[in-house]
């Protein structure tokens, strides 16, 4: 089993970013790549800004902070990723995208590295269709969630052509970045989405069918099933159009009306009204402290 020391992350949006700052912050030597200077400026920014944060509150000291930057390489050229042992994908949500970044990488990359995904809703399997036989047994889903730093599941998803090694591998390297790692087989939605999505569509058509206001529905769970937020303001936290497009794919995948996005998501969508990210969702967020119920019939 070739040890794991030089990692590359694929993106540094909102999960690259999150990601990267994790694997420098566990002691690896880190490459990000992004599609141009502006998008990589960006995702520094937010990683540096996060380490400086967790100075100020005393989690790391300078010049952890300090060593961290000095792992990190940043560039706009996947060649420099020709000698990571992993490489972590976290760009767009998009097949075609993935397909065409993982067909170059196979041809860059060592044969001995691992390749992953940080894929929400697309299929393991059909990901790494892009790349060799030998490079499919070496394809796993490292599903991290939002935001990256703080929340500590990983789902390694395994496809019927991973290796049970590599597997066993990426929820090594998992631990050693600080998270939990729990195992998924490769069906839509993985666990967390798999439970989550009906539950947090079923909290849309409740608002639908008048079962209860937004306030109301979100204060029941908080109160009576013990939840630290309710669904609707969950909803908001993810993104409407995360949500929604997360439940368009398990429901293609399934074809069970329980994934089906509900009307009134998919006009939130339409209208722009994409959570606390845009401002607005079931929630205003004028005063990010005290949101209030968007009155939406
Ligand atoms: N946002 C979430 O809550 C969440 C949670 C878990 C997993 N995911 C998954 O993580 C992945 C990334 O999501 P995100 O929310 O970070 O998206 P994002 O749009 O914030 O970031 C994607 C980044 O990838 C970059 N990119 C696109 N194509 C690229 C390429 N060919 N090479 C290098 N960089 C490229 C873009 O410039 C962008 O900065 C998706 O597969 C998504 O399903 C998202």
């Amino acid at each position: 089993m070739t040890e794991l020391r030089k990692i590359g992350v694929v993106g540094c949006g909102a999960m690259g970013a999150g990601i990267t700052q994790i694997i420098l912050q566990a002691g690896y030597e880190t490459v990000v790549v992004e599609t141009d200077d502006d998008r990589l400026q960006r995702g520094f920014t937010t990683i540096v800004s996060a380490l400086s944060k967790l100075v100020e509150k005393g989690v790391i000291a300078d010049a952890d902070k300090d060593a961290a930057q000095r792992r990190l390489r940043g560039t706009t050229e996947l060649s420099a990723l020709a000698d990571c042992d992993l490489v972590i994908e976290a760009i767009i949500e998009d097949l075609g995208a993935k397909h065409q970044l993982f067909l170059r990488l196979d041809s860059l990359c060592r044969p001995e590295a691992i390749f992953a995904s940080n894929t929400s809703s697309l299929s393991i399997t059909q990901i790494a269709g892009a790349v060799s036989p030998s490079r499919q047994a070496r394809f796993v889903g490292l599903h991290f969630f939002n935001p990256a730093p703080r929340m500590a599941l990983v789902e390694v998803v395994r496809s019927f052509l991973t290796d049970a090694a590599v597997v066993e591998q990426a929820m090594a390297f998992a631990r050693s970045i600080g998270k939990t790692p729990v195992q998924a087989t490769d069906k839509t939605g993985f666990i967390v989405n798999r439970l989550l999505v009906p539950y947090s569509l079923d909290a849309i058509r409740a608002l639908e069918e008048g079962v209860g206001s937004i306030a109301d529905i979100d204060q029941a769970m908080r109160l009576g099933a013990g939840h630290p937020m309710g669904p609707l303001m969950l909803n908001d936290l993810v993104g409407l159009d995360v949500l929604h497009s997360v439940a368009n794919a398990m429901y293609d995948a399934f074809r069970e009306r329980r994934f089906a996005p509900p009307p009134l998501l998919t006009r939130l969508v339409a209208a722009g009204w994409l959570g606390r990210k845009t401002g607005r969702g079931f929630y205003d967020y004028s005063d990010p402290k005290h949101p209030q119920p968007m009155s939406l019939s």
